[in-house]
């Protein structure tokens, strides 16, 4: 099938290349013209397991093509693919400045039958938007073509995004077109392992499934970080109360780690989209914004923590941090945990001595060269005359480490652990003044 997707970002990107694998032919279109620049030459711009290959092998069949040039484009695609950003507007809500550029293109160059696919993160309504916008140009154009607008949201996650698309636990597709319901059915037909994974509905329904999705996962976190604070306060363990809930297959063992908040580029964006739709349906979403409230809090957590240790004097502190990226297996640094204890630290006055596997780049694109930040080479070069270790993302690397070493590198064994990755009996053992989430020492 020929397939035509808008934005080369995480989901567009790789949604164009696993659907290249699976033998159809793809053209991806982006206004960034040195990423198309980029990609053609066969660079990634992100860091994605298993992608890079997955791009280069389907580009080099020629089922995988990318462009700047929309009109070639869009006549490629019996489906044109909206995947661009929805950043988040001043009041939280999510800006489809974006979703319905593409979607004015679209209608701009398209002479036969489309469906038209929102595949990006969009608030309920947004399809009855882009079908508006679509409808307008076919007017002022004086064209009849038949299209259907139709939601089909990504539920990738970032560091297993090829995986999660190549064996989905479901498709959305929320569509009031029964012919355009069968031509989605049979391009994802290749994905369907053991029993048909495609859930469908209507639209708005569909649209709202994807915030769901989102909001309930972070509802989780926060949930666990709320009660690792209070865990904290009457000297219970945080780990063992995990363990007991998660027994229960009604609760389950998944999403319910306490942490330093979580990050990334969806569920802070999502939880405050949700929000703000709520609102302009005059409800209060009191849930939603306690979320929110608690995860902002729990970003303060191991900066707090460090604090206390050292009464407030931080100023001329060298502190080791691990794990950099808002998550392992990802160079992405979008509301990472590290970033707002950085710049704690920093305005502290106290130095950081950075090592993250993947993110390094990222972390000189954002902060530049400062001189309160020094990137090492390795974990154990970060550690050098530190006066603690900070674990801010669990990077397998960081799961076992010589702890040996890591006394005899740093000043003093003293180790902040944001992610809860080691024992606190066995680290006492060793001597270490340790300090997790929700755990007593
Ligand atoms: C999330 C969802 O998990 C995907 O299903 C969804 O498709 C995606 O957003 C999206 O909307 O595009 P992602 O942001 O890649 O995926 O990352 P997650 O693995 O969900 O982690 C998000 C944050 O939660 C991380 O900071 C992580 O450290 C934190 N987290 C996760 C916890 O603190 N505790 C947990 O138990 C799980």
């Amino acid at each position: 099938m020929r397939i035509t997707i808008f934005g080369t970002g995480y989901v567009g990107l790789v949604t164009g290349a696993c659907f290249a694998e699976v033998g159809n032919d793809v053209i991806c279109v982006d206004v960034d013209a040195d990423k198309i620049a980029a990609l053609n030459r066969g660079e990634i711009p992100i860091y994605e397991p298993g992608l890079e290959g997955m791009v280069v092998r389907n580009r080099e069949a020629g089922r995988l093509r990318f462009t700047t040039d929309a009109d070639t484009a869009v006549h490629h695609g019996q489906f044109q693919f909206i995947a661009v950003g929805t950043p988040p507007d001043e009041d939280g809500s999510a800006d489809l400045r974006h979703v319905l550029t593409v979607a004015d293109t679209i209608a701009t160059w398209m002479e036969d039958d489309k469906v038209i696919v929102d595949k990006s993160t969009v608030p309920v309504g947004t399809a009855d938007r882009v079908r508006e916008t679509v409808e307008r140009r076919l007017a002022e154009r004086g064209v009849a073509v038949r299209y259907a607008v139709v939601s089909n949201p990504e539920f990738l996650k970032e560091g297993a995004a090829v995986e999660d698309f190549m064996k989905p636990e479901r498709v959305i597709v929320g569509c009031d077109d029964a012919v355009a319901r069968e031509k989605l059915h049979a391009l994802y037909a290749p994905f369907n392992r053991n029993h048909d994974r495609l859930i469908s509905m209507d639209v708005r329904s569909a649209e709202l499934t994807k915030y769901a999705a989102n909001a309930m996962l972070a509802t989780k976190i926060s949930f666990m970080n709320e009660l690792a604070n209070i865990a904290d306060r009457v000297g219970a363990d945080i780990e063992r109360v995990r363990i007991g809930i998660g027994s229960d297959p009604r609760i389950g063992y998944h999403f319910i780690y306490p942490g330093a908040g979580y990050g990334g580029s969806c569920f802070p964006k999502d939880v405050q989209a949700l929000a703000r739709t709520a609102h302009d349906v005059d409800y209060v979403p009191q849930l939603l914004q306690a979320v929110e409230e608690v995860n902002d809090r729990q970003k303060h957590y191991v900066f707090n923590r460090i604090r206390d240790h050292y009464a407030g004097a931080l100023s001329g502190k060298r502190f080791a941090l691990w794990g950099l990226s808002f998550k392992p297996n990802t160079d992405d640094m979008r509301e990472a945990a590290s970033r707002r204890l950085m710049e704690s630290l920093w305005e502290a006055g106290a130095m950081v001595q950075a090592f993250d596997p993947k993110a390094m780049p990222e972390t000189r694109r954002l902060y530049g060269d400062r001189s309160a930040l020094t990137l090492c080479d390795s974990p154990e070069a970060a550690l050098a005359d530190a006066d603690a270790l900070i674990v801010m993302t669990e990077w397998n690397l960081f799961r076992s480490p010589d702890f040996e070493l890591v006394r005899e590198r740093l000043s003093a064994p003293v180790i902040f652990d944001g992610r809860n990755l080691y024992d606190p009996a066995i680290l006492a053992g060793l001597g270490f003044h340790y300090y997790a989430i929700g755990r007593p020492p």
